[in-house]
């Protein structure tokens, strides 16, 4: 499993704890997508990065946190084919993965802690799409993306 993460200036050190986080905990391989300084670094371009990453199939899953997890989700859901969750707390994470088969997950570093954040991560890479009834629904989303076309 290949975890793409991404990330602005405000949240390169959530960045670096939730990609060893994940390394250790799951032994994926985390691909970083985002800033690592601290000049400032627009949220769009990350975000687009990792979601295209994820279209690709170049990584199976997209990570991107920025302040609040919002504009990065947003950059992240322009794309098509990506279905990115701004979670801050674990329980939607995982109906996310569960009822809507979210490809990336985002959390703002200034709304969440890091432990919260790890719990988040927890819940939605170990969430399983259930397909079925849901199916339709993801159907219908795909649908609003080629009517934009
Ligand atoms: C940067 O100041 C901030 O706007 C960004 O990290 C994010 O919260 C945007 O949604």
């Amino acid at each position: 499993m290949k975890i793409g993460i991404g990330n602005d200036h405000v949240a390169v050190e959530y960045k670096k704890q939730i990609t060893a986080y994940i390394e250790e905990k799951y032994g994926y391989e985390v691909v970083n997508f985002g800033t690592d300084s601290s000049e400032r670094f627009d949220y769009p371009i990350s975000g687009e990065a990792v979601a295209n990453a994820v279209v690709s199939g170049e990584v199976d899953k997209g990570i991107v946190i920025c302040g609040t997890g919002v504009g990065i989700s947003l950059a992240a859901n322009k794309v098509n084919g990506i279905r990115c969750v701004t979670c801050s707390e674990p329980y939607s994470a995982r109906l996310s993965r569960e009822h809507n088969n979210t490809n990336m997950l985002a959390f703002g570093a200034r709304v969440v802690g890091l432990e919260l954040a790890k719990m988040i991560v927890d819940a939605w890479l170990t969430g399983e799409y259930e397909g079925g009834r849901h199916q339709a629904r993801i159907d219908m989303l795909k649908d609003i993306e080629e009517r934009q076309k």
